[in-house]
């Protein structure tokens, strides 16, 4: 981000695959990494998300049902929503004020989403085509850690335990048997033990895209 988050929560707008999200100090700015948790939906979809580029051959159905779990401001929900039309769109979060931020992105948006207060996915119910997180990764004993520049957002979007893997874990075994793929942003140092527990689970490797891992069941 070339904007401190406290000059972009002034601002209250941050890009993200080319729309603007209205940001509050309730969300997570979107960082540029996570459009690739966008990428890695639309590849299965066999859309084309890069110009010039030949698109993967479609893994998904027509009407694919996807569930974004820690949706903050909506970035993904509500991009997928709009790049996927027709798609059936679930987003969730623990925090009833990101909630609030997501709703009104998406009805400024136009997307079509279905927004719910969960913990990961024990208040959802059904299964999905696709599961899509970006959680809370970050392990506040990172000796790289600029926690002056992260002080301003939300703990609640960043942090969690076990070495930052402990929500992803969870939603692993929590997604085990409701997913047919389930896409996870992580800090690449985290993507073999998440790799490694995602197996134990039952889930394949199918792709590693920057900070997103791309698993089938
Ligand atoms: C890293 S932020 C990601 C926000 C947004 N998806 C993005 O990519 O910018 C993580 C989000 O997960 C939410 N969260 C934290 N713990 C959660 C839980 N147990 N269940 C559901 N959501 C949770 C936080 O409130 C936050 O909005």
């Amino acid at each position: 981000m070339a904007l401190s988050a406290q000059e972009i929560y002034k601002h209250g707008v941050m890009d993200f695959y080319g729309r603007d999200f209205m940001v509050t100090p309730d969300v997570l700015i979107p960082r540029p990494e996570t459009e690739m948790m966008v990428d890695a939906v639309l590849d299965l979809a066999g859309k084309p998300f890069v110009a010039g580029v030949k698109p993967s051959r479609r893994v998904l159905n027509e009407v694919p049902r996807i569930l974004d779990v820690g949706t903050g401001s909506g970035c993904i929900a509500v991009t997928l929503g709009l790049e996927l039309v027709g798609a059936k769109i679930t987003a969730v979060d623990i925090s009833d004020t990101a909630l609030r931020v997501a709703r009104e992105n998406a009805r400024m948006m136009g997307a079509k989403v279905q927004f719910l207060k969960s913990d990961l996915m024990e208040d959802v119910c059904g299964d999905f085509d696709v599961v899509v997180a970006n959680l809370p990764y970050v392990d506040r004993d990172w000796e790289w850690l600029d926690t002056k520049a992260l002080s301003i957002e939300p703990e609640l979007a960043l942090y969690a335990e076990n070495g930052g893997c402990a929500l992803i874990f969870e939603l692993i075994r929590q997604a085990s048997n409701r997913t047919k793929f389930l896409i996870l942003e992580a800090d690449p140092s985290q993507h073999d033990r998440i790799i490694d527990f995602a197996k134990q689970e039952g889930f394949s490797l199918r792709e590693e895209r920057g900070f997103a891992l791309v698993f089938n069941s």
